[in-house]
């Protein structure tokens, strides 16, 4: 009897112990301003390329406790470590934000500037308190040499759970990619910090090493009451793009911008406030263009794959300015849909001329496809998680999608001939 109760007591003590631990932990789990202690060690370290990546390069982290002197590290890599004794300083800039308007975060941030093209960099960031590991990247190269990209669309959903599995595909297929490009919805709330750490936690150290290019989507917008207002507050702490877009909109700043990279053009637009400006400036960027290649983003799709959904509105305002400038390709998301079309000119499919627009997803949320642009459409889809590898080439630009599971999804090759 005495046995027996004391084999319950001790599985009583036993269940109190565990139940100890799974509190402890799920503490120790609250991740974020909220429920952690503030800490000096960066996180949510990324890179961004400016407008001229061959000889300069953006860095943004955070930190949630206040640091002094937080800077950033450069030297030229080598194999051997003591690259680290010609390492010269960077200061940073901080701003701080109050997350949910409460809990103070730090965001720090580093142009490197003076750099040298086609060079390997080691770089690290943080303060006496606390410092990142030594991460590497690479500038680009001075002539139009060879480069690969990634495109990625919505990952949106389930960031930790779903779309891991892809961003780390995609870091296999195309090890050598020179940036990776997203057109928006990266997360599902943008004033949701915790989607913010799911997406950083998702990508893991590819974005220390790989630049990013990212635009917004309507879910980076905030809303109150079903209406849609501004720009999250989180954006433009967490990263730090290039502020070439329409002067004088504080607005579009780092939304709206453009990025040159060994002979290509890379354009983003912010699809979601003030298109009839950007219009305009986008004239005036693609009137004065001698690269070889032209490639815009933007989140809403000029010729949409999904459900009911039709956006006539930037259509009308964008597609002749893609008709007069020749711009080769279009990469949009926003449908959860895979399309791609022929190449288009005039709203209407031609083999001489036109321009190749594509809509793709990462994310697990999937559309029904649409029938309204089947005349142009080359190759549609639904149901599969997608990433993309686009290879420039000289005169030629190889597109691949591939499905997260490794197979070929869909393929094409523009050349140019002149
Ligand atoms: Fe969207
Ligand atoms: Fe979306």
């Amino acid at each position: 009897m005495n046995g027996l109760k004391t084999r319950i007591m001790g599985a009583r003590a036993g269940a109190g112990l565990v139940a100890f631990f799974l509190i402890f932990t799920i503490c120790v789990d609250c991740a974020g301003p909220a429920g952690s202690a503030p800490s000096s060690r960066p996180e949510r370290i990324i890179l961004n390329p400016t407008q001229n990546p061959t000889t300069s390069m953006a860095v943004t982290w955070r930190t949630t406790d206040a640091v002094e002197n937080p800077q950033a590290q450069i030297a030229v890599a080598t194999a051997a470590p003591d690259f680290r004794d010609k390492a010269v300083s960077a200061a940073a800039k901080t701003e701080t934000v109050k997350i949910d308007g409460a809990n103070p975060v730090y965001y720090h941030s580093v142009v490197f500037e003076s750099l040298k093209p086609s060079t390997l960099y080691a770089y690290r960031v943080g303060s006496p308190a606390g410092w990142s590991e030594w991460n590497h990247f690479r500038t680009a190269a001075a002539n139009d040499e060879p480069f690969s990209f990634v495109y990625l669309g919505d990952p949106q959903n389930e960031i930790e759970s779903m779309c891991s599995r892809v961003f780390r595909a995609a870091q296999m297929k195309a090890p050598d990619a020179a940036f990776w490009l997203f057109v928006g919805d990266i997360v599902n709330n943008g004033e949701n910090d915790d989607e913010w750490r799911e997406f950083y936690d998702a990508i893991g150290w590819i974005p220390r090493s790989i630049p990013m290019i990212l635009l917004p989507g309507n879910h980076e917008y905030r809303k109150t009451m079903g209406v849609t207002e501004g720009l999250t507050y989180l954006w433009r702490p967490q990263f730090t793009f290039p502020e070439n877009g329409p002067a004088g909109l504080e607005e579009l700043k780092e939304a709206s911008y453009y990025i040159d990279y060994q002979g290509a053009l890379f354009v983003t637009l912010n699809g979601n406030e003030r298109l009839e400006e950007q219009a305009k400036w986008l004239k005036k960027v693609l009137r004065d263009n001698p690269r070889k290649w032209t490639i815009v983003s933007i989140h809403q799709p000029f010729y949409s794959t999904a459900g009911n959904r039709d956006n006539p509105y930037h259509k009308m305002l964008f597609t002749d300015i893609f008709d007069k400038h020749g711009v080769d390709l279009v990469l949009q998301g926003h449908d959860h849909t895979y399309g791609r079309t022929h190449k288009v000119f005039k709203d209407k499919k031609r083999k001489d001329k036109g321009t190749v627009y594509v809509v793709t997803v990462t994310g697990p949320k999937q559309y029904k496809p649409s029938e309204l642009y089947k005349d142009i459409m080359a190759k549609t889809g639904t149901q599969t998680q997608l990433f993309q590898v686009v290879r420039i080439n000289g005169d030629k630009l190889t597109y691949e999608s591939y499905n997260v599971t490794g197979e070929l999804f869909d393929s094409f090759e523009l050349t140019k001939t002149n």
